[in-house]
C-alpha cells in the first residue's frame, strides 16, 4: 500500500495572509498524522512565502512520522537541510514567479550540481529524492545523480484527467516508474492529485509514497482536516 505524505504548505500560506500564528502548520501536521498521514511534506522556498525556517525546526521536533523537506538545490538550502536532518529531501526546481512547482527538475542539465549535493545530503543520513517529469532520460540521469528515489510529477496527468489524453499521460508515468524500478530507484509521485484522479496512479510500478497537499487542504475547508486526510488515506488503502 502506498504511503501518504501530506503537504502542509497551504496552511502556512493562510497563516501568513494575516501575518499571525494561525492556522498553525505544525498543528495541521499533527492532525494529519493522527488521521493516517505516513509523513509530512513541507517546502522551504527561497522566498519563504509559506513555510518558514522555524516551521521546519518545529516540524522536525514535533512530528512522529517522516519529514520530507522540499527544497531547491542551492547552497543555502543544503546547509539548512544538513543542520535539520529531515528523513528525506525532495529536490525541486524553483522559480520566484511561479504559483507552485511547475515542472520537474532538469536532472540532465544540472547533473554535476545534483551529484555533489546528493552525496553531501546522503553522507549526513538524509535520503534524496528528485522531483522529475515522467521522462525516461530524466529517470536515467536521476540514477546517475546518486539519488535513490524519484518523485514523478503527476501534474500533467491530473490536468488532462477525464479527457482523451488521460491514458497517454498515465502511460508516461507508468513507463517512467517501470524504468526506475528496473534501475533500482524508489518511486514517489505527486502534484495535483485529488480523490477523483488518485486511483489510477496507485498502479504505478514500485510506488512507495504519494505527496498530496492542495486538494486535502481544500477539502479540509469544508470537512475539517482530519476527515479530509482520512478520506484520502482510505482511498489509497
Ligand atoms: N510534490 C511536489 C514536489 C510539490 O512541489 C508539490 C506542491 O507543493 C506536491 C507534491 C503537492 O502538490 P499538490 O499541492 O498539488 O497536491
Amino acid at each position: 500500500m502506498a504511503l501518504l505524505g501530506v503537504n502542509i504548505d497551504h496552511v502556512a500560506t493562510l497563516r501568513n495572509a494575516r501575518g499571525g500564528v494561525v492556522p498553525d502548520p505544525i498543528q495541521a501536521a499533527l492532525v494529519a498524522e493522527a488521521n493516517g498521514a505516513d509523513g509530512i511534506t513541507a517546502h522551504l522556498r527561497e522566498d519563504r512565502r509559506h513555510i518558514k525556517d522555524a516551521d521546519m525546526t518545529a516540524l522536525k521536533q514535533k512530528i512522529a512520522t517522516r519529514l520530507n523537506m522540499e527544497m531547491a538545490n542551492t547552497d543555502e538550502m543544503v546547509s539548512i537541510a544538513l543542520a535539520l536532518k529531515p528523513y528525506m529531501v525532495t529536490l525541486v526546481p524553483e522559480r520566484r514567479q511561479e504559483l507552485t512547482t511547475e515542472g520537474g527538475l532538469d536532472v540532465i542539465s544540472h547533473l554535476e550540481a545534483l551529484q555533489e549535493n546528493t552525496k553531501k545530503l546522503q553522507n549526513a543520513g538524509i535520503k534524496v529524492s528528485l522531483f522529475i517529469d515522467a521522462d525516461l532520460a530524466q529517470v536515467e540521469a536521476s540514477k546517475a545523480s546518486g539519488a535513490t528515489i524519484i518523485e514523478l510529477h503527476t501534474g500533467p496527468y491530473c490536468e488532462v484527467f477525464g479527457t482523451q489524453k488521460q491514458a497517454e499521460k498515465l502511460d508516461l508515468l507508468m513507463k517512467a516508474a517501470a524504468h526506475a524500478v528496473k534501475l533500482g530507484i524508489e518511486v514517489n509521485a505527486g502534484h495535483g492529485l485529488n480523490c477523483e484522479n488518485v486511483s489510477p496512479v496507485l498502479a504505478l510500478p514500485g510506488l512507495i509514497e504519494l505527496n498530496i497537499g492542495h486538494s486535502i487542504i481544500s477539502d479540509a475547508v469544508f470537512s475539517g482536516l482530519g476527515p479530509a486526510v482520512r478520506r484520502m488515506k482510505d482511498l489509497i488503502s
